[in-house]
């Protein structure tokens, strides 16, 4: 899937969070923006999923205009700067929840959940909580829930301080082997040049 901003626009009153943004993301490519905070790289995010609405400017996905569509219509999965895991719920029940809303029938569910969380590393630790992880383990969960619908784009708006910068490097590399592996159209938001 390509996706293409035209003179992408965000204000929230006076403030330019996202000014005349063009960008070309090929198919199958794994984008990166870079930026210090506050420039506008969640906000793009936030518009590209849907959860925002462009105050002007286009969004196209192929060439097709998706600033009507909403985010369950887009087809994206998003692993937020701050994960947004359910706290109450096991890694299991977070993965599985976007099928959930799906109405998937509970074999599938169960294989493609167990599928997913193996391909992240975290077959094993199902039962668990989140509190009861690590950061890493609780990224590695995010980016599970994000997989599991098979989206046909991947947004990542990367932690902050969440995990220590050895962490982030390693993490940074799964990420980018499961999205070779599985071909999936992403773009990787952070602030951090050694990220890159
Ligand atoms: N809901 C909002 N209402 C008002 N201003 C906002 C809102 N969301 C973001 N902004 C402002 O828009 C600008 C861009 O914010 P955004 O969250 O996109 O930055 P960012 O690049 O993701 O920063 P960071 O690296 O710190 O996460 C900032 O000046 C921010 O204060
Ligand atoms: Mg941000």
């Amino acid at each position: 899937m390509e996706i293409t901003p035209e003179k992408l626009c965000k204000y929230f009153g006076k403030v330019k969070a996202v000014d005349e943004l063009d960008l070309d993301i090929g198919d199958r490519e794994f984008v990166a923006l870079l930026g210090p905070s506050g420039c506008g790289k969640t906000t793009t995010l936030l518009m590209i999923a849907g959860i925002y609405r462009p105050t002007s400017g286009y969004i196209k996905f192929d060439d097709r205009v998706v600033n009507h569509l909403l985010p369950k219509e887009r087809n994206i999965g998003m692993v937020f700067q701050s994960y947004a895991l359910y706290p109450h719920m096991t890694v299991f029940d977070n993965i599985a929840y976007p099928l959930k809303l799906k109405r998937t029938p509970r074999k599938e569910m169960r294989e493609r959940v167990q599928r997913v969380a193996d391909m992240m590393g975290i077959g094993d630790l199902l039962d668990r909580r989140p509190a009861q992880l690590s950061g890493g383990q609780q990224q590695r969960v995010a980016v599970a829930r994000a997989l599991v619908k098979e989206p046909a784009i991947l947004l990542f708006d990367e932690p902050l301080s969440n995990l220590d910068a050895k962490l982030r490097l390693r993490m940074r590399g799964e990420i980018k082997r499961v999205q070779e592996d599985l071909g999936i159209t992403s773009v990787y938001v952070t602030h951090d040049q050694a990220q890159l």
